[in-house]
């Protein structure tokens, strides 16, 4: 039967369009960035035209072989990789790359799916232009991947999520039709819009083969400040402050607690903080401002008025763009810093502006009495709401004993957010790691809308089976 499978799909690809699982090839398709997950196939197609993904659905539909869509396999909550569905296909779409064409009197661009995100950023700046998504795993994700997950990222503070810069879509539906959507219109209210549910989906409802994104002006003036604040109450204290100075030119406003620089220093260890003292959070925030707009005056007057208001410590405004690469660093390092620590526990929270300070404490707190020995760290996208709480076992831990504990550890996090009405789920997604959460928390009339949505589109379960949806 495996056999006769593959068959069909050489039929249809090319040589290298198709990998067998048991390849040694096929192995970084089918363990996740982390390192946490590790799954299996029946093979890696990789097709190379909308046609071929269009042939490989059909032949999954008619013999009912599960399909997990893959793209840049960036993702932190498993949903591009799968255990114990042996018999699925991982498609990837690295090889459906190309950059479709740039619409500079429209302000879009088009892609397939499987373009590297920064290469579309690229591809706008070559045209003076910004694409704005930006997230640590740019050099690799897809855009597809970006749309799929709604990613967030940085720039979300003025640019909206991945849902937001979307314009167009097209998709290949469950039984293999093409849904076509790339209109690259900015108002179209005719009835249901597809795209915004396909957004955001994760692969459970088709596989995404073009997008067509939103394009901004590039800003010529670009301000960075690093800065040292003595708690996450004054962090927010400061933003609610950059916000009304800095008027809508505020693109990032990052926090990164003082204890997550080992992280830093662990994936780069010539990393240097550009502060005098200790300050217990760390602020990176950006302004970008088109040239007529003094961006350095906007910069320097908030920290005067911060400084006044007794809510800033220190502080350094990056003089060149490389000082300004070398604050973002620190940032990006975190994540790789943390990989680097081994399995932990992840987490992706939101609430309320008005209560990240308190989200922050009350989990630190929890932490701190339940779980002495493990060392919580935060970091996050502040300025959003949103903060990756995470907590580091003791050394020598096994993995097994990290992943049992992990679970209730979580389980005391999700309550505190739980409570203050937030959401475990701010950028990430769901995937299989966060599943029966999303399923525990979700209302029954959600559930059976969900569902409903899902036999809509996916009457087969073919779609990316486990994840998202229970089985
Ligand atoms: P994958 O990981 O391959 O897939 C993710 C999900 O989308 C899977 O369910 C998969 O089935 C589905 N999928 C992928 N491509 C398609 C397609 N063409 N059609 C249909 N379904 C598809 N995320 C953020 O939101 N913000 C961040 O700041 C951020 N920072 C990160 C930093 C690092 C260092 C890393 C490793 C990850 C980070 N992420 C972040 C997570 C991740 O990069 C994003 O979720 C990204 O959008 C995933 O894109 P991908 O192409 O790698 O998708
Ligand atoms: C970040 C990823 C982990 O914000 O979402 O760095
Ligand atoms: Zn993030």
């Amino acid at each position: 039967m495996a056999t006769a499978d593959l068959q069909s799909f050489r039929a249809v690809l090319d040589s290298a369009g198709v990998i067998e699982g048991e390849a040694p090839e096929a192995a970084r398709y089918l363990h996740d960035w982390t390192g946490d997950y590790q799954g299996s196939a029946l093979a890696i197609l990789r097709p190379h035209s909308v046609e071929q993904v269009q042939a490989i659905v059909r032949i999954c539909a008619d013999r009912r072989i599960p399909i997990i869509p893959q793209g840049g396999n960036t993702g932190l909550v498993s949903g591009s990789i799968a255990d114990g569905l042996a018999q699925a296909v991982v498609v990837s779409l690295e090889r459906l790359n190309r950059i479709r064409g740039l619409d500079p009197t429209n302000f879009t661009l088009r892609a397939d799916a499987g373009a590297v995100l920064q290469t579309l950023k690229d591809a706008a700046e070559a045209e003076d232009l910004l694409f704005p998504l930006a997230l640590g795993a740019q050099g690799s994700c897809q855009i597809g991947g970006n749309v799929a997950t709604n990613a967030g990222g940085i720039n979300v503070l003025r640019y909206g999520m991945a849902r937001d810069l979307v314009l167009g879509l097209e998709a290949v539906l469950p039984d293999g039709s093409l849904w076509q959507g790339m209109t690259g219109l900015r108002k179209d209210n005719r009835g249901y819009d597809l795209k915004q549910l396909l957004i955001g989906s994760e692969g459970s409802l088709g596989i995404v083969t073009g997008v067509e994104v939103k394009l901004f002006p590039r800003p010529a003036n670009v301000e960075t400040a690093y800065l040292g604040v003595r708690s996450f109450e004054d962090a927010m204290a400061l933003f609610g402050m950059a916000r009304r100075v800095c008027s809508d030119l505020l693109t990032a406003f990052e926090v990164i607690g003082s204890e997550c620089i080992a992280l830093a220093q662990l994936a780069n260890p010539d990393t240097r903080v550009p502060l005098e003292g200790d300050w217990q959070v760390h602020v990176i925030m950006e302004l970008g401002c088109s040239s007529a707009i003094d961006g350095r005056a906007l910069i320097e007057n908030l920290l005067g008025e911060a400084f006044e208001a007794d809510l800033l410590g220190d502080g350094a405004i990056a003089q060149t763009r490389a000082h300004a690469r070398a604050f973002w660093a620190i940032r990006e390092d975190l994540v790789e810093g943390q990989a680097r620590r081994g399995r932990h526990i992840r987490t992706d929270l939101s609430v309320r502006l008005s209560d990240v300070a308190r989200m922050i404490e009350d989990s630190r707190r929890h932490i701190l009495s339940a779980w002495p020995s493990w060392e919580p760290l935060a970091y996050g996208h502040a300025g959003d709401g949103n903060i990756h709480f995470n907590v580091m076992p003791p050394p020598d831990l096994s993995n097994e004993a990290i992943h049992d504990s992990g679970k209730e550890i979580l389980d005391g996090l999700y309550a505190v957010v739980r409570k203050l009405g937030g959401s475990f789920s701010a950028e990430h997604g769901v995937g299989r790691s966060r599943r029966d959460t999303y399923w525990d928390w979700l209302p029954p009339e959600q559930r059976a809308a969900v569902k409903a949505i899902k036999a809509a589109f996916d009457p087969l379960g073919i779609m990316n089976p486990g994840s998202l949806i229970p089985l």
